[in-house]
């Protein structure tokens, strides 16, 4: 209204609303919003023993089964008809709509008054079939309409061919009806819908709770029943195939043989990375062989000892020294991507990964290709050893001269320890130095953060989301993008959020529930993993619109207040310490790149991703660059 904006509004009323709920049509709109079946089972007993029986003076008729009607008085009968009426927003295209209980208004904003008729007739000829559909009747006398307007324009509306409604003089508190209900998509947002309104206080947010407790999916039998081959295989489509087959983005299930419950909705992750009650351990303890190969590190431990450990690394990662840090990320980067030639064909990843491991060496290890090639070399050959030792089966044997992976990792760990600490005690390199002074307990305790660091891990997702703009921008629907990209600084840190949310280089990460939790309004059992599926829920369409589209432009327009849901670092208590970091180095690649080429894909080629140990294209994706005259 204040930029000058008319309003029309029509109040809708239901004749009988409570009375005409027909029990099949609710009972399929159950199932269609998620209600397991055993739940509708039971909504389906409740319906089917309801009777009436008419009294008149002492009189009283047999008892009749009723297929319509949901008692207005009771709990479930309200339930009921909210997910009943839910679903007419969908119905209408032009108008906003709010729902409360049986009250629903429509209302369209609007500059030109002429539009106004149009778009509201639309609007009711689709009420009037969706009414129709869902068998409930309007009462044409008490609907009523309302222009907000400086000068009324009056006109009529059609219902029907040849229904009319009047446009009679009311009072309305619009404030009241604007902040109730909206349509919700699931029984999750039911839930949250209700605790949020004014029923807050009402037993229905009780019920809900508990219809809402059976997880679905199934748990399976120990062993035979265990879903981890299957998850590996091909981990984006098993999640897909879940969520689908749940009809929920939380299901449970049997992975490494423990129960786990798998969350790619974008609000449960929210919830678990917050960990507001402080309920959802790291867990990673549990599994010795990876505690075994990293030591003891800010991501084992819990509480105190974490916290510790954090304030120190946050430290060692302040604006200040990561300033310093970057001349030597400029100095590898700029040799190695000048070093590109006109016309060359690239496999980012090789290229990116080379990059990577060379920029990580320098910075936390002091190691220059350049002067120190062999020692380099060796470092790169012991963390790979080191890196393949978290994917191999944990046993240690080494005999008749055969040694099993981890046997190998475990000696590579220790070598690689040994040349830490050699650098430690040596080294006047800006990070070790600030290492060095930090208050780290002992000298291992130091020396396995930094084993985490140059571990194959930091360079294999550093490269991984290098990766992923490098492609996304070479394919030709995105060419203007990468233009744009290149000149306006606002748009690229766009591009690179979005890289972030489609393309996160690690595909989840896990909890352990010490005590019962609720996550996105299901309760997780105490001793359940709790499984993040970090790519799913950066792409749940329920806060991201088109979410399989790579749109930069959705964080100006759609998703501006969604720029912190995006989990490709964590969240909370246990967000990265190396993010802010790691943004100036994609962000230094990616503009020297920018400024530097223009590319793009080699054309006909297979682009499909995989996605353990990190996201990266299948095959050796390959793309033309051409240097930009300067
Ligand atoms: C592209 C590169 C990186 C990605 C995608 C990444 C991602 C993540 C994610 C998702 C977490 C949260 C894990 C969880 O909540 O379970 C995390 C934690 C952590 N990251 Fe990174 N990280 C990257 C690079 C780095 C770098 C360069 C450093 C330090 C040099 C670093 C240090 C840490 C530490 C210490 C934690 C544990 C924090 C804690 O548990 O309290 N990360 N990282």
């Amino acid at each position: 209204m204040e930029s000058g904006e008319l309003c029309d509004a029509v109040f809708l009323d239901l004749t009988e609303a409570f009375d005409t709920v027909d029990h099949k049509i609710s009972l399929s709109k159950l199932s269609a919003i998620g209600v397991s079946p055993s739940t509708l089972q039971w909504f389906k007993s409740y319906l089917s023993h309801c009777k009436q029986r008419t009294a008149c003076s002492d009189a009283m008729s047999d008892p009749l089964p009723m297929t319509f009607r949901v008692p207005q008085v009771s709990i479930l009968g309200r339930l009921l008809f909210l997910v009943d009426i839910n679903d007419l927003p969908l119905a209408i295209k032009n108008c906003k709509v709010t729902l409360y209980a049986d009250d629903t208004v429509l209302y369209y904003f609007v500059k030109e008054p002429h539009l106004l008729e149009e778009a509201l007739n639309d609007d009711l000829l689709q009420v009037a079939q969706w009414l129709q559909g869902n068998k409930l009747t309007l009462n044409l006398s008490k609907t009523k309409s309302m222009i907000i307007v400086r000068k009324s324009d009056m006109h009529s509306y059609n219902m029907r061919n040849n229904d009319t409604i009047k446009l009679p003089k009311i009072k309305y508190n619009w404030g009241k009806h604007r902040s109730r209900y909206h349509c919700f998509k699931d029984f999750n947002e039911l839930e949250r819908t209700v605790r949020n309104s004014s029923f807050k206080s009402c037993s229905l947010c009780n019920l809900l709770h508990v219809l809402m407790t059976s997880l679905p999916g199934s748990l399976g039998w120990r062993v035979t029943g265990d879903k981890t081959l299957e998850f590996a295989r091909n981990p984006a489509e098993f999640i897909q195939r879940n969520i689908r087959t749940c009809n929920s983005r939380v299901f449970q299930l049997r992975v490494l043989n423990k129960p786990h419950v798998l969350v790619a909705s974008n609000q449960g992750v929210k919830e678990i990375l917050e960990d507001k009650d402080g309920v959802l351990d790291m867990g990673y303890k549990d599994f010795g062989y990876m505690y075994s190969l990293y030591g003891d590190l800010v991501i084992f431990n819990s509480d105190d000892e974490a916290i510790r450990l954090r304030n120190i690394l946050h430290n060692v990662f302040r604006p200040e020294e990561v300033t310093h840090y970057m001349s030597d990320v400029e100095v590898v980067s700029s040799r190695l991507l000048n070093s590109i030639e006109d016309n060359d064909i690239v496999i980012p990843y090789k290229l990116f990964k080379q990059l990577t491991t060379e920029v990580c060496l320098r910075l936390f290890l002091g190691l220059e290709m350049e002067t120190a090639k062999r020692e380099a070399e060796s470092v790169v050959e012991l963390t790979i050893t080191h890196w393949h030792g978290l994917i191999s089966v944990p046993v240690n044997f080494n005999v008749y001269g055969y040694k099993s992976g981890y046997s190998k990792a475990m000696v590579a760990k220790n070598n690689l320890l040994t040349i830490i600490t050699k650098h430690l005690s040596e080294e006047k390199n800006g990070f070790i130095n600030v290492m060095r002074e930090s208050e780290f307990e002992s000298k291992t305790e130091m020396a396995n953060h930094i084993l985490l660091f140059v571990s194959a891990l930091v360079p294999k997702a550093l490269a991984s989301l290098m990766t992923s703009f490098c492609i996304e921008l070479a394919k030709p629907e995105n060419l203007e993008k990468r233009i744009k990209a290149a000149q306006d600084d606002r748009y690229l840190e766009n591009v690179l959020l979005e890289i972030k949310r489609m393309w996160p280089p690690f595909l989840g990460g896990r909890r352990l529930a010490k005590q019962e939790v609720i996550i996105d309004g299901y309760k997780v059992p105490a001793g359940h993993y709790v499984g993040i599926l970090t790519r799913a829920a950066n792409c749940d369409p329920k806060i991201f619109p088109e979410a399989e589209k790579f749109l930069p432009e959705r964080w100006d327009t759609c998703n501006q207040l969604d720029r912190d849901r995006v989990w490709t670092f964590g969240s909370g208590p246990r967000m990265c310490v190396g993010h802010k970091f790691i943004h100036k180095i994609i962000k230094l690649l990616a503009r020297h790149l920018l400024q530097s080429y223009e590319w793009e894909l080699v054309p006909g080629q297979d682009l499909t991703y995989k996605w353990l140990p990190v996201s990266r294209p299948k095959n050796d994706v390959q793309v033309v660059f051409t240097k930009i005259a300067l």
